[in-house]
């Protein structure tokens, strides 16, 4: 892949934190999922790609656009994978907390799995812990390995969960053991990556999320170095046969880097809608002027950037409508 398709993921991303903007605390999560939907979709047209949705927004009938299948790009360039989630964390933005972030990772074709819409058991780290910890201890053990292997005490952890009913076992363990804990509301995209970004503080990412998230933070790890475990939390008859329809042979299997994203290139950009602790937030400045703050990674080369943009939404407005 061209390393300039990276900068051209992030104005998509852009595009999509912008639209979505618009309606952060309005209490519609509808309609913010809507604009960013659309704005990125229609940006994806002038990307030189010949791309695939495999994550998105659901299945052709039930979403009109980004769904899985659909084609994107201008067609004039690779075969990737594409997934995409024009807003994740659609309720922090209706509500004006936050987390929000417009994300997309790219892939050669054939690298990114499937993710059935269902949950899936996380574990995320960063470089120092890659290769070091498992999905299949417990997670006493998992404390405890981590401590020795950053040279520190269990209780000078800090792991991140999302703060939920069903993680009021793997908290208490964690309280146990004096490990400080970040609870995310929600957004757990943000939450798994910031666990390889040595500023943010976060040793370790646990819990259960959304198995579609669970790819896109894998995507970021590889670029950051990092690591991702997953299981697929399979509760039905129906979801077991969604993940063998969907190409995933066992459903019970351990989810390492390779079957979360493969072992090619990468390109993975994220702009922040509401601040996370891995970006600001989109920001209304003076005179029609937006800030936007994007990622952008690569795992190729590794490098990562962090760029700080100012819009001029009426010259935009005034380009879109052919008025030069
Ligand atoms: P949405 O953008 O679909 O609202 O997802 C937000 C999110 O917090 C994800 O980051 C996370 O993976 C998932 O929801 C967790 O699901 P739940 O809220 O059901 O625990």
């Amino acid at each position: 892949m061209d390393r300039q398709l990276a900068l051209e993921i992030a104005r998509v991303t852009e595009a999509g934190a912008l639209a979505s903007a618009s309606w952060i605390g309005r209490g519609d999560k509808h309609g913010a999922d809507l604009a960013a939907t659309s704005a990125i979709r229609e940006m994806f047209d002038t990307v030189p790609i010949n791309g695939t949705v495999v994550i998105g927004e659901g299945e052709m009938d039930e979403a009109p656009m980004l769904y899985i299948g659909e084609q994107v790009g201008n067609r004039v360039g690779p075969d990737v994978d594409v997934a995409v989630d024009p807003l994740e964390g659609t309720e922090v933005v209706a509500n004006g907390l936050n987390n929000g972030m417009s994300v997309i990772a790219i892939a050669e074709r054939g690298n990114l799995l499937h993710a059935p819409d269902m949950y899936m058991q996380k574990l995320a780290v960063g470089p120092l812990l890659a290769g070091h910890v498992s999905l299949d201890d417990p997670i006493e053990l998992t404390l405890e390995k981590s401590a020795e292997r950053l040279g520190k005490s269990v209780q000078e952890l800090t792991v991140m969960i999302l703060q939920r009913d069903r993680h009021s076992d793997i908290i208490q363990v964690l309280r146990n053991h004096g490990v400080r804990i970040k609870l995310l509301e929600h957004g757990d995209v943000s939450g798994a990556i910031v666990s390889a970004i040595p500023e943010s503080g976060v040793d370790l990412y646990v819990g259960s999320g959304g198995a579609p998230e669970g790819v896109l933070a894998a995507a970021a790890l590889r670029c950051l170095g990092g690591e991702m475990q997953g299981r697929l939390m399979v509760e039905s008859r129906k979801q077991y046969d969604r993940c063998r329809k969907m190409g995933i042979s066992d459903p019970s299997a351990l989810l390492r880097m390779e079957d979360l994203v493969g072992t090619g290139d990468i390109i993975f950009a994220a702009t922040g809608i509401t601040t996370s602790d891995l970006l600001n937030g989109v920001r209304y400045l003076a005179g029609q002027r937006v800030e936007t703050h994007s990622v952008i990674m690569r795992a190729n080369t590794g490098t990562i950037r962090y760029l700080r943009c100012v819009h001029n939404m009426s010259m935009k407005l005034k380009h879109a409508s052919g008025m030069h």
